[in-house]
């Protein structure tokens, strides 16, 4: 199965590197800043006919398209573009997200970094790849010699949870936060020891579902502020090397 997720990765990041840097429609879905193009629903209708055709008897939750549910032991969490407002704007960080699930467990995960022509890739027990390269999380236990990455929920100026604060107290504990656009991506950093942390709040089970998989197999630990067991539904999300885990967790929790 995991052949067929890059394989259907791929199609669809010819169709969203195609459309890169082209004129396209634009549409806002909540509000102005969370938007929606025309090549986002070109790679998942892409994604989603795939599946539908190889796997007829399969449930796909994807972002602009809602849920297909059929038969829910097997589950595709499909984002077509991670990164939407970097695409929209001409920045080249943005990748496509596909996780699968077997009753309720992520049971494998790509992402696909589409200007970097990068594959991240793993398996539940079999690793974490990007292309044919074993990857693992750094060893770094040292928060203030650590570089962290995050995102901000779209929401941001009326939710009360905006993440402003931890921002701020991590930027002055740490090396240095970046905010790269692409949930995804922060997830595969983590997992080759690029970043040692990631925070995110509200994101979506699209943005998380591959990404998680990848941190675990490549050593990482996923669990929401308190050091509980996630799944792809949950609003907060830390995924870092474990080693800077409970650390992170003290300015988290508060
Ligand atoms: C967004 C990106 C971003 C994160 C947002 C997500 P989208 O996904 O992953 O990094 O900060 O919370 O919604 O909308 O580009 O698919
Ligand atoms: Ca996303
Ligand atoms: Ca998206």
């Amino acid at each position: 199965m995991i052949e067929d997720i890059i394989q259907v990765s791929h199609e669809a990041g010819e169709i969203v590197r195609d459309g890169f840097g082209k004129k396209f429609g634009i549409e806002y879905k909540t509000n102005e800043a969370n938007l929606v193009t025309d090549i986002d629903r070109a790679s998942e209708k892409h994604i989603k006919e795939f599946i539908q055709k190889k796997y007829p008897m399969h449930s796909i939750l994807a972002e602009e398209g809602g849920e297909t549910n059929k038969e829910p032991e097997y589950l595709w969490v499909v984002d077509p573009i991670d990164g939407t407002t970097n695409f929209a704007h001409g920045l080249p960080i943005f990748s496509i997200s596909i996780g699968v699930q077997k009753k309720g467990k992520t049971i494998a995960g790509v992402v696909y970094d589409v200007m970097q022509d990068i594959t991240y890739s793993a398996e539940a027990g079999g690793g974490a790849f990007a292309d044919s390269q074993k990857i693992s999380v750094s060893k770094n236990d040292n928060l203030a010699h650590s570089v962290l990455v995050t995102g901000f929920p779209y929401n941001i100026s009326d939710n009360p949870e905006n993440a402003l604060e931890k921002f701020t107290a991590l930027t002055k504990a740490s090396r240095g936060i970046r905010r790269l656009g692409s949930a995804a991506i922060d997830f595969c950093y983590v997992a080759r020891g690029v970043f040692d942390g990631f925070w995110e709040v509200y994101l979506h089970p699209w943005d998380i579902c591959a990404g998680k998989l990848i941190v675990e197999e490549a050593g990482g630990r996923v669990t929401d502020f308190k050091g509980e067991e996630i799944d792809i539904y949950t609003k907060r999300i830390l995924a870092t090397n474990g080693h800077i885990h409970q650390r992170m967790m003290e300015f988290l929790g508060r």
